[in-house]
């Protein structure tokens, strides 16, 4: 039988492959320890092709840490809005204020520095250390678990102590003593293109000689992972709810709003207010209950209006959104930050939830004047 190869040999099969093959990213084209900071946070728990767009777009509003540091929480969530996991944000946005308040505005490059961030658990602070300034820091990341398990074959739940210690072994061995951000991103390169979860693409692996799994034929079967529990649902409801005096759809109608708790899930961001129905309970008397729970008022919940799924991390929820006249009570911020009387047309300048954004968009359709008549056709048939 072969010898296993050596770490040297191994990495730099993966290095020519890369120097090749890696993708083309615009974190990947900057040298500034922010941005590639700003891709990181973004990076945990999303995909590629879903952070792009919103770290350009983050970039150009915020260009620099000082910058970031400068806005306010409610700008930098607007900005992430659509992107989700929230407190990602608010905690990149306290990590800045952190840097300037102790660091001079300058991200510090050690690892233990950099862990002490808000936001910057081991993974992101040794993607940064390692990618930013070349420190020789290995990353385990979802793809680079997949890769070392397979290619090392691996036995266990990574989510388990033990088996995430052996991974990180053979992460740091592979990386060795060199700057390991190429090390790092070629591993996460060859798990999201050749590695692939199912049917990995083994002819173009630059790794498949060496790969222990693909010579037993069970790449499908590592990382051995234990199936993920079923994920609850919930009955959600929200209101419209409209102030007195005005025609509840009309453009000139306000409609109040309210904003979330900053601790609480999806905190900061601005909603159209209610919460979840209990057990036994009817939609409409949920709704009446959270409003005068939330903030104080009563209300009569009046037609469906919307009904949408949406599915976060830990539940599924059914949003069931009616439109509500205020019966009394001025708002009070009883149960969450802030509320506000906005018009249909200004719920675009605050930052929603994607489920809520959604409600926005189809309320903003209802209440929009309809666009000016074309002139007549005169040759057209009138219909009445
Ligand atoms: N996922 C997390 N960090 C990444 C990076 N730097 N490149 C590609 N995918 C990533």
């Amino acid at each position: 039988m072969s010898r296993a190869p050596s770490d040297a040999a191994l990495r730099r099969s993966l290095l020519d492959w890369y120097a090749v093959e890696a993708r083309d990213l615009p974190w990947r084209r900057t040298r500034d320890p922010y941005a590639i900071l700003v891709s990181e946070v973004m990076l945990q728990q999303t995909r590629v092709e879903t952070v792009i767009p919103y770290y350009e777009r983050f970039l150009r509003e915020f260009p620099t840490l000082d910058l970031l540091a400068a806005s306010s929480v409610g700008e930098v969530l607007k900005a992430w809005e659509g992107l989700g996991y929230y407190q990602r944000a608010h905690r990149l946005h306290q990590a800045a204020r952190e840097v300037v308040a102790r660091h001079g505005g300058e991200l510090p490059s050690g690892l233990p520095l950099l862990r002490a961030l808000p936001g910057l658990g081991p993974y992101t602070a040794a993607a940064v250390a390692s990618i930013a300034f070349g420190a020789d820091e290995p990353v385990l990341d979802g793809n680079v678990v997949r890769v070392l398990s397979r290619l090392f074959r691996i036995p266990g739940d990574p989510a388990r102590a033990a088996t995430r210690r052996d991974l990180a072994q053979r992460a740091r061995s592979l990386v060795g003593r060199h700057p390991a951000g190429e090390v790092n991103q070629a591993l996460m390169d060859l798990g999201a293109r050749v590695c692939r979860p199912r049917r990995p693409r083994c002819d173009e692996c630059p790794l498949a000689g060496p790969c222990r799994v693909r010579r037993a034929g069970e790449a499908d079967r590592f990382p051995e992972r234990r199936a993920a529990p079923a994920v609850p649902h919930r009955d959600v409801v929200a209101g419209i709810l409209w102030e007195r005096g005005r025609e509840p759809f009309s453009p000139e109608a306000r409609l109040l709003i309210a904003q979330r708790a900053a601790g609480d899930m999806l905190g900061g961001l601005w909603e159209f207010p209610g919460g979840t129905v209990e057990p036994g309970e009817s939609r409409e008397a949920a709704l009446a209950r959270e409003l005068r729970e939330e903030l104080g008022v009563a209300v009569a919940v009046e037609a469906l209006f919307q009904t949408l799924e949406h599915a976060y991390t830990h539940f599924r929820m059914t949003l069931h959104v009616y439109s509500c006249r205020h019966a009394g009570g001025a708002p009070r911020p009883l149960d969450c930050a802030d509320f506000a009387w906005v018009l249909p047309a200004d719920l675009a300048d605050y930052a929603l939830s994607t489920a809520d954004r959604r409600v926005a968009d189809q309320l903003l359709k209802r209440t929009s004047p309809p666009a000016t008549p074309k002139p007549k056709d005169k040759n057209r048939p009138h219909r009445p």
